[in-house]
């Protein structure tokens, strides 16, 4: 049986998330056209169908047969994607990608735009909380010379229609905390969680994104090669259909992305490769030190201090170190070496991580437990200040071996 592939249903790249440039993937017969509109789009078959018909009529009106609209669903259960292609008919600027194995707001907009002929790329919801007439003032913007148009809450004619306190106050309280990690990027515009906006190809073409969950304008500002940007005010309207996919976990992949923004900047990647080391990792590995150090002093202090168990302070020590090892070897392996781990999935290759993280991590407590008590016995008689400086002996080496030996991928020829 051969499966036939309909005209309009767009098949799944399956490279690196790498926008082509439009001359190296249009042939003859396809010609560039000004616009593509990306609408990402999970469990959303009630506002399908609306939602193309009302892109239709107006982009018609204004740039007709030089737009594309490009659904792309995550294989929603409630056959949203079947929806779509069964409207291509009548569309025929529609096209849809069905993806049955990535998931998620920020890769499907990539995967779209992988696809897409336009020399400007856009992305606007598909639940009909972005206004739609909204779209010509952002194509203005980028006609009268901007490389960015976003749509935002957060200048004049922005808003939100109905929030709650406590919803305004999560949104705001994300903000900050973009702006403290990430000012350069976050900073560029007032909206910076915002998913409508439209971009020029030119500045997307040949960089390779790494985007997590849902806050794609993130990435296309702190990857991008963006220079003037234009805001427009819109007001975030009420979903009449289906609901909203955020979950606690958008907050977690939110601040992931926003640490994988920091750490990742090119900056640090040239000095990465001008010193042969790689400074990035190292940086993210002290980071997980870190919070392995309040592991660590916490325990012990539980432990071994004459107010609560009083134990030796040795066997304290490498039960804390142990604890600490445990958390540790967690964000490592979902962090700081996370491009290795999600090469080498599965279980049996995560137990192997783990045994080898902590060989040489017990090492490395071996290495700390005689640092401690040499500079506890002989130099500083303080045992926290004495712990602080066993823990940095250690932790260079643990970095240097486990870059070694436990996060290495081993190239076959
Ligand atoms: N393909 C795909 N995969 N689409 C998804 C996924 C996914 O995993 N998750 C959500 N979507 C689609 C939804 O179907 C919808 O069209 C759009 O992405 C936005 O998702 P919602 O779940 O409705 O998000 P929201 O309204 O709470 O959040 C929005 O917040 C911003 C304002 O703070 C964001 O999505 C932004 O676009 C918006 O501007
Ligand atoms: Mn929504």
């Amino acid at each position: 049986m051969s499966i036939i592939q309909p005209k309009n249903l767009l098949s799944v790249p399956n490279s690196s998330l790498r926008i082509p440039r439009l001359r190296s993937k249009v042939g003859v017969t396809n010609q560039s056209i000004l616009f593509s509109l990306v609408i990402p789009t999970y469990l959303e078959a009630g506002n399908i169908n609306k939602i193309v018909r009302i892109l239709s009529s107006l982009l018609d009106e204004t740039i007709p047969g030089d737009y594309e609209l490009i659904v792309v669903d995550d294989n929603s259960p409630d056959g949203t994607w079947e929806t779509a292609l069964s409207m291509t008919s009548e569309f025929p600027q529609l096209q849809v990608m069905r993806r049955e194995k990535e998931r998620g707001l920020s890769s499907a907009v990539i995967r779209g735009w992988q696809n897409a002929r336009g020399r400007v790329l856009g992305v606007i919801d598909g639940d009909l909380q972005h206004p739609p007439h909204i779209l010509l003032e952002l194509l203005n913007a980028i006609e009268k010379g901007n490389d960015l148009a976003v749509a935002s809450r957060h200048v004049e004619d922005g808003g939100v229609s109905s929030w709650s306190f406590v919803r305004r106050f999560l949104s705001r309280g994300a903000q900050l905390l973009g702006l403290i990690i990430l000012p350069r990027v976050t900073g560029r515009v007032s909206d910076p969680m915002s998913g409508f906006f439209m971009v020029r190809r030119s500045c997307l073409e040949d960089i390779t994104f790494n985007p997590i969950g849902y806050k794609i304008l993130l990435e296309v500002l702190g990857r991008g090669k963006v220079e003037e940007i234009a805001e427009v005010g819109y007001v975030f309207c009420e979903r009449q259909d289906g609901e909203s996919k955020v979950s606690w976990r958008h907050y977690l992949d939110y601040i992931r992305h926003l640490l994988r923004l920091r750490f990742s900047s090119e900056k640090v990647e040239q000095l990465s490769q001008r010193w042969g080391f790689p400074i990035g990792k190292f940086i993210r590995f002290g980071m997980v030190g870190l919070s392995g150090v309040f592991v660590d002093m916490a325990v012990l202090y539980l432990l071994s201090d004459s107010n609560t168990l009083a134990l030796p302070l040795t066997r304290s020590k490498i039960i804390a170190g142990e604890i600490a090892i445990f958390n540790n070897f967690l964000w490592n392996d979902a962090w700081t070496f996370a491009d290795v781990a999600t090469k080498q999935q599965g279980w049996h290759q995560r137990l192997k991580r783990f045994l080898k993280f902590n060989l040489i991590c017990l090492a490395g407590l071996l290495i700390n437990v005689l640092v401690l008590n040499l500079v506890f016995n002989f130099v500083i008689p303080n045992r926290y200040i004495a712990n602080l400086i066993a823990i940095a002996v250690a932790t260079v080496w643990n970095f240097w071996v486990n870059l070694k030996l436990s996060w290495r991928v081993t190239q076959i020829k």
